[in-house]
């Protein structure tokens, strides 16, 4: 049985790649952070299986600003592959909080890289970076080679992290991954990002829940895709026989207006009706046209996302309801 350790299992990816690997015979152990709130809820029908927790899925505290907690689970678990997905993820947010930000996702990433390094025998390693870290790229679609310019401590921080993956993978001969990701939705995205909170609010008010819906910069525009197929390419990435880095992208291009009209149009309301303008979720820097070139997955993996954003925001709007 293959064994993987996931950082980040709690999240949206976590949990749909915990399903996937779960489906295809691993033993899944999963890095969890302690918390004041148990926070497991992607995880609840898993959680409370006993023929699937305890056995083959496997959960352990440690934190990625602890690095002996980590290497502790790395040397008793010795995985085949660790999923690297933990660390704070929401990108307006990293103006307020930039140390944490960078602290756990770039510093984050480099603990378990030095962790790695050291291990008698090395797992594959595969490491979720972002479109972010193209911010105002020269390029548009991006693709592999595109150069890094972040606009965002988030952004900064994953492309740190990303550069040091390539470092690492070229000095000490590791097989460590960048998988390059786009956005990428469902009815588990977290509430603050701007898909599930426009198609939790288009349900939420067409059932007399709430009365409108406050949204930033309307105009944005972002490469969304569905969260399963990016965690099937996660898994692919490191089934591949050398290790590259590879984009995961639809390469098509939405505004935050397209997803509230489908949104709304599902939940039978007129939007025109119920979203207002919020100027303090407006973002002081915007990355621009960031949409993906993925040409290289699927010519290598056999990698290809569905495209279409009516049927992902119908999902999910039909799971709020
Ligand atoms: N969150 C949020 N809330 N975003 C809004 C809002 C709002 O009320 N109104 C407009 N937006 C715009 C944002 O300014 C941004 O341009 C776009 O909607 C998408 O925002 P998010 O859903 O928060 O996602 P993101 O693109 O910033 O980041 C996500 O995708 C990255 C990959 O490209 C996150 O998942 C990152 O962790 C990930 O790396």
């Amino acid at each position: 049985m293959p064994t993987a350790l996931i950082t980040g299992i709690t999240g949206q990816d976590g949990s749909y790649l915990t399903e996937h690997l779960l489906s295809l015979g691993y033993a899944v152990h999963g890095v969890v952070r302690r918390t004041s709130t148990l926070e497991r809820s992607r995880l609840r029908h898993l959680y409370g299986d006993p023929q699937i927790y305890g056995r083959s899925l496997i959960l352990h505290y440690a934190d990625l600003e602890d690095p002996t907690s980590l290497r502790r689970i790395l040397v008793k678990v010795a995985p085949d592959e660790v999923y690297h997905l933990a660390g704070q993820s929401h990108v307006g947010l990293s103006f307020e909080i930039a140390e944490s930000t960078v602290d756990s996702v770039a510093m984050g990433t480099l603990r378990l890289l030095e962790i790695i390094r050291d291990l008698p025998k090395p797992p594959r390693f595969f490491h979720a970076a972002s479109s972010e870290i193209f911010g105002r790229p020269a390029q548009v679609p991006q693709d592999e080679a595109t150069p890094m310019v972040p606009v965002n401590p988030y952004g900064a921080a994953k492309a740190f992290a990303a550069g040091l993956v390539r470092i690492y993978r070229e000095k000490h001969g590791l097989f460590l991954v960048n998988g390059i990701l786009y956005n990428h939705e469902s009815p588990r995205r977290g509430e603050n990002f701007v898909t599930r909170k426009i198609c939790r609010a288009a349900a939420a008010i067409s059932q007399g829940r709430q009365e409108f819906l406050q949204l930033g910069d309307t105009s944005a525009q972002r490469d969304w895709g569905d969260a399963r197929d990016y965690v099937r390419g996660m898994w692919l990435a490191l089934q591949h026989p050398q290790p590259e880095d590879f984009i995961f992208a639809t390469g098509v291009l939405h505004t935050v207006q397209d997803v509230v009209e489908a949104a709304f149009s599902v939940a039978g309301l007129d939007w025109q009706k119920y979203v207002r303008r919020d100027e303090r979720l407006l973002r002081s820097q915007e990355p621009f046209a960031l949409v993906g070139n993925a040409a290289k997955a699927e010519r290598l993996l056999g990698w290809r996302p569905g495209k279409d954003l009516q049927a992902l925001v119908r999902w999910m709007v039909e799971a709020e309801l």
